[in-house]
Formats: structure tokens, C-alpha cells, sequence
């Protein structure tokens, strides 16, 4: 349970809002590479952390990350033209290179432009592209931190494949999902069964027949390592082991020799939020046909109305809930697909919900402890000007692992290295 003003804390991301200001002070993933596919292509409108913003690629192949509106009379720059390296308002012909400096408005005489132009710069943040994500840095230029290193991230491309969804509801109850393993019993049920990228793991016998999860949270550097304990043969513990980074990073414990996926929870305001969902595997390229599955949707992916990042199933159509299929037991809830499992639930609590109200169990431990952790950071980032977790290159170099250990063996010595990053080294997986 959290009182009201604690919900708010943690839940608010605009400017100068304390959770605002700790987001502020990462690499964020804002869109994927494939949304600006080349030099002067349409520029794309996205809101991050309530600010909206114009993303473009200008003729030198530099990204912008801009104020969307003009600093004119406030037309919004999606309509420019992407040009001779900038950006050109359509209305007056002001036009703004790619760190938001204006450098020409076209209408003035020119002893007076140059004078002008200098003195109007929008906002910009930098943005840059690492593997298929291109990360914005939104916070004081002093303490830009070294560009992100994340595994997924910087393995070979054919060996990585990311996707993103919007997700119509606040952020946190959307990685409070990436962090309760115990849904997965229930509510995945029959992914674990025949979700091509799940399906034949020896683990998840484990998970379906020990319904009742033991969760071991240990504070790690860059945030939390959550181990989640179910029976295995005698004597002997099934641990998935979740890595949560602050302040939005989670990584699912593989499946056999499946690619390894996760998610990063971006605040698009304090009622949407973008999930990035990818998938990769240390030490081989994804196959022909695991790249289709994560493309049909299959796996924590998902289908999309077309030309759009909104997920097909969604919730001005239910979702595409099938009651029938509820029953017979394909599916556990009816909805089709692991990533919209989750999405339909947790856009089902309202836009924010209240957790005033909510009754935590045993099993909510990770939550529990994150949001400890989050509010903590925050306060302190606020009070003191503390640097938060998760930022340093070296909190970044994690992995999940699923490992069977001996009973009374603690997980974190039990996976040791197999919780870091370590090149040439599959995943330790069941
Ligand atoms: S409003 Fe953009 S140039 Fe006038
Ligand atoms: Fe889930």
C-alpha cells in the first residue's frame, strides 16, 4: 500500500517533478533506428516525460531531438521541411539545426538575421543511435553520463531485435509487471506451453508445477537482483533470476536456448508510457524464424494496427478477448499473447492506479523493494544531489540467468558470474 503523495511521487515524470528529474538523468530509449531509416527523412513527433518534441535526421546523418514547436509564433515543426541540415518551419521559413539552434530566419534583412538567430535556440537534448534504439540524454548537460552499453544492445544486429508498443497507462505498473514473475504461473500459462519463443524449455516444467513462488530480492548496484525460487527435482530449487536497472530496465531469466528478452518502460506523460521490448542472444544470430515469430507478435512481442506503434489488440476492442478460448484453457484470460496479456491488465487498473488501495502479498517483494528504491533515489537526487543507480556503464553489464541450485545454496553465489556480462558466454538457462 502507498499514500497518496508517495503514489504521486513515483508515478509524475514531467519537468521538474523529482521522478522527472531522476528519469532526466539517463540514456532513455526514445524510438528505434528503424523510425528515421535515412538522412532527410520525415521527421517523427514523440512525447517523452510530457515534453513533446520533434525527433529528425538531417543531411549529415546527425539526429535531433528538438522543442516540436516553433520558436516563431509555435507552429509545430512536423510539418518542416527536413532540409540542407535542418529542420524549416513551413510557415515563415525559420529553420533550426539539429541541437534546436535556429541559424536562419529567411524573412529578416541579413545585418539583422544573424543577430537574431543567435539568440533563439530551442530546446534539444542529445540523441544517438545504439544498435536498434536511439537513446536521448533529457537532462543537465553537466551530467550526461557515458553513452548506454547494454548487452541487447550492442551485440551484433543479427544477433538483437527490438520492437516497441504503446502502453496506455503510467509507466510503473507497467514495469511492476516485469518484476512479478509469479503472474507467469497463471496468466502465461499457455505461453509457456506453445509460445514458439517459450515453448520446450526444461524449466517450464517447473514454473507450471510449483504454482507458489518464493521471492529472494537482493539489492544490486545499478538496482535490484530478484530471485524467484519454485521446487525443482528433490533437494533441489528452480531460481529466474530478474535484474531490475534503475530506473526502468528489466530482463526476463531465459528459457533454454531461446534469445533472452526484456523491456525498458519509458513515461511518454503520466498516463501513457512506450514499452521497448527486445529480444537477443549473447552468442548466436536469432534464426529466419525467431525474428518472424517476434514479427508476428509472438514471444513479449505483438501485432500492431498497421502504420502504427498501438498494438492491434487494444483497449477500444477489448483487446480481442475470446471468451471461449478462456474456457477450453488456450488461453488463461482469453487474451491472446503474452505482451498483451500483461497490457490488458495493466491498463484494466485505470490510467494510474491507486495503490492506496491494493493489498501486497509475499510474492510483491520486488515491487515492494523497487519502489523503495525509486523513492529513495529520487528524494535523494532531489534533496542532495545524489547520483542515482543504474547510470554507470558498469550497472548496465547484467544478464537474468535461470539456474537449478542445491536447497540452501543462496542464488546470488549459486549464478555468481552468470548475472554479468561476459563476452562469448551463452546465458546460464534451464
Ligand atoms: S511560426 Fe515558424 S517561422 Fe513563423
Ligand atoms: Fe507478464
Amino acid at each position: 500500500m502507498l499514500k497518496h503523495d508517495i503514489n504521486e511521487l513515483l508515478t509524475q515524470t514531467g519537468p521538474g517533478t523529482p521522478m522527472g528529474d531522476l528519469f532526466r538523468r539517463y540514456w532513455l530509449p526514445v524510438l528505434l533506428t528503424e523510425e528515421l531509416p535515412e538522412d532527410d527523412c520525415p521527421p517523427v513527433r514523440i512525447k517523452i516525460l510530457g515534453e513533446r518534441l520533434l525527433a529528425f535526421r538531417d543531411s549529415q546523418g546527425r539526429y535531433g531531438l528538438i522543442d516540436e514547436f516553433c520558436a516563431h509564433r509555435g507552429v509545430s515543426l512536423w510539418f518542416g521541411r527536413n532540409e540542407d541540415s535542418g529542420i524549416r518551419c513551413p510557415y515563415h521559413g525559420w529553420k533550426f539545426d539539429y541541437t534546436g539552434q535556429c541559424v536562419e530566419i529567411p524573412s529578416e534583412p541579413a545585418e539583422k538575421e544573424s543577430n537574431l538567430c543567435a539568440k533563439i535556440k530551442l530546446t534539444g537534448y542529445p540523441m544517438v543511435a545504439v544498435g536498434d534504439v536511439l537513446w536521448a540524454y533529457m537532462g543537465p548537460p553537466e551530467h550526461r553520463p557515458p553513452e548506454p552499453v547494454w548487452e541487447f544492445a550492442t551485440v551484433p544486429s543479427a544477433q538483437t531485435f527490438t520492437s516497441k508498443r504503446w502502453q496506455e497507462s503510467n509507466w510503473l505498473q507497467a514495469l511492476e509487471g516485469g518484476i512479478d514473475s509469479s503472474h507467469v504461473s497463471w496468466l502465461h500459462s499457455d505461453g509457456l506451453r506453445n509460445d514458439p519463443l517459450f515453448k520446450g524449455a526444461e524449466g517450464n516444467k517447473y514454473n507450471l508445477s510449483d504454482r507458489k513462488p518464493f521471492f529472494e530480492v537482493v539489492e544490486a548496484d545499478g538496482g535490484l537482483m530478484i530471485g524467484v525460487r519454485r521446487n525443482a527435482e528433490e533437494g533441489r530449487y528452480y531460481w529466474r533470476i530478474t535484474p531490475w536497472i534503475m530506473p526502468s530496465f528489466t530482463m526476463v531469466p531465459p528459457r533454454g536456448d531461446h534469445p533472452v528478452h526484456g523491456h525498458f518502460w519509458i513515461p511518454i506523460d503520466d498516463e501513457n508510457c512506450w514499452v521497448f521490448t527486445f529480444d537477443y542472444h549473447p552468442v548466436r544470430e536469432l534464426t529466419d524464424g525467431e525474428v518472424q515469430a517476434m514479427k508476428d507478435g509472438h514471444g513479449v512481442h505483438n501485432e500492431y494496427v498497421p502504420g502504427t506503434y498501438r498494438p492491434l489488440q487494444n483497449k477500444d476492442n477489448d483487446y480481442l478477448m475470446d471468451r471461449e478460448a478462456q474456457k477450453r484453457g488456450d488461453t488463461y484470460s482469453g487474451v491472446k499473447g503474452i505482451a498483451m496479456q500483461d497490457a490488458s491488465l495493466q491498463e484494466s487498473m485505470g490510467p494510474i492506479v491507486d495503490r492506496s488501495k491494493e493489498k501486497l502479498v509475499s510474492t510483491d517483494t520486488g515491487i515492494i523493494m523497487a519502489r523503495q528504491r525509486l523513492r529513495k533515489a529520487a528524494e535523494q537526487l532531489r534533496d542532495g544531489g545524489v547520483e542515482p543507480p543504474g547510470i554507470r556503464p558498469e550497472h548496465q553489464l547484467v544478464r537474468s540467468a535461470a539456474v537449478v541450485l542445491p536447497a540452501g545454496e543462496p542464488f546470488l553465489e549459486g549464478a555468481g558470474e552468470a548475472l554479468k556480462v561476459r563476452a562469448g558466454i551463452p546465458q546460464a538457462s534451464v
